[in-house]
């Protein structure tokens, strides 16, 4: 059986992955802290920090795996404006770090990036347009996926938008929170002036498949089919799950008073993926449609 190596096993995009490869592969995964595999779950989970380079070199020639796929990332990004030093070692050196280990040792390699790489000002884009980051995580992000497209690995990087997914214990999913606030009647504050389309993390998983099938190395955007604010995305979300939407407010980004920015018109072009790997770029009401029936047989 091949050997995958997921980097960041616990968080929402592995989570998928495993879903994705478990029947096929045998999983290997590297985090921080034990998280929601028990032994018997038969993944191999190694807690480590991705900044010991000596420990991932050891770890990567010994279990010498068919990929690498890189998911871990410091995530956090109003905090990353204060901990700019910690964002840039975890999502710009290690990166960099894996992508000339992967280089050395022969190991394709996929590495998640973000549409932050973008100012947010004139979406949406095209895997060809200049980057302009703004932040401490957008700028550490921009510097992680330049050093992994430099380096001379069989690599792959994914930008993903918001993304969302069905998962055990994770830090933020803005669907359960939504999900869960609507049907304790709660009042919810959402802003309508963030655009993007959203990033489904089980199709994204079944796209990380595809590339490393296809041995699709490059730069790859994915998303949904239209692009929406946060607030019209609630809105599909409270429709999908059937409860009412009177309780979803429109507020402005401004309200928040948030420390590090946001890319406002955002939107990542997927004609390059629907081309080049004929995947069909669904709706997000297709996609929602799927979470739904994903989280009712969970
Ligand atoms: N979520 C989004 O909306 C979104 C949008 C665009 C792009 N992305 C990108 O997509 C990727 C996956 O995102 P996600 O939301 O699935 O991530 P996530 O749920 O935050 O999971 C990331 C995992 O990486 C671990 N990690 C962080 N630093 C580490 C280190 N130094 N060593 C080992 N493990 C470490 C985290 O551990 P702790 O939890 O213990 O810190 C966590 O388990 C990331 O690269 C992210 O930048 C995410």
């Amino acid at each position: 059986m091949k050997r995958l190596m997921i980097t960041g096993i616990n968080g929402m995009l592995s989570q998928n992955l495993v879903k994705e490869f478990n029947h096929d592969h045998e999983i290997f995964g590297l985090d921080l802290n034990p998280g929601i595999y028990p032994d018997e779950a038969g993944i191999h989970v190694s807690i480590m920090d991705l900044n010991n380079a000596e420990a991932v070199k050891e770890i990567l020639k010994s279990i010498a795996p068919d990929a690498l796929i890189h998911t871990a990332a410091y995530t956090n990004v109003d905090r990353a404006e204060d901990e700019r030093d910690i964002a840039f070692a975890v999502n710009a050196n290690v990166p960099k770090m894996l992508s000339e280990l992967c280089a050395e040792l022969g190991i394709p390699m996929v590495h998640i990036s973000t549409d932050y790489v973008f100012s947010g000002e004139s979406g949406p884009y095209a895997e060809t347009d200049l980057c302009d980051a703004r932040g401490s995580y957008a700028e550490s992000k921009l510097a992680g996926e330049q050093a992994v497209l430099a380096s001379k690995a069989n690599a792959t990087v994914i930008r993903p938008n918001v993304m969302y997914g069905h998962g055990e214990q994770l830090k933020s999913s803005f669907v359960d929170w939504l999900v869960g606030e609507l049907k304790q009647a709660k009042p919810v504050r959402i802003v309508d002036d963030q655009y993007n389309n959203p990033t489904y993390a089980r199709r994204l998983a079944e796209v990380i498949r595809i590339v490393l099938d296809k041995k699709a190395w490059g730069l790859w955007h994915f998303g949904s089919k239209e692009i929406v604010s946060r607030y019209t995305f609630a809105l599909k979300i409270a429709d999908t799950f059937g409860l009412s939407s009177s309780l979803i407010n429109a507020i402005s980004t401004v309200e928040l008073n948030q420390k590090a920015p946001r890319p406002m018109r955002s939107g990542l072009i997927c004609e390059k993926m629907k081309n080049e790997l004929d995947y069909n770029i669904l709706s997000i009401g297709e996609e929602l449609a799927l979470l739904k029936e994903e989280m009712d047989v969970a």
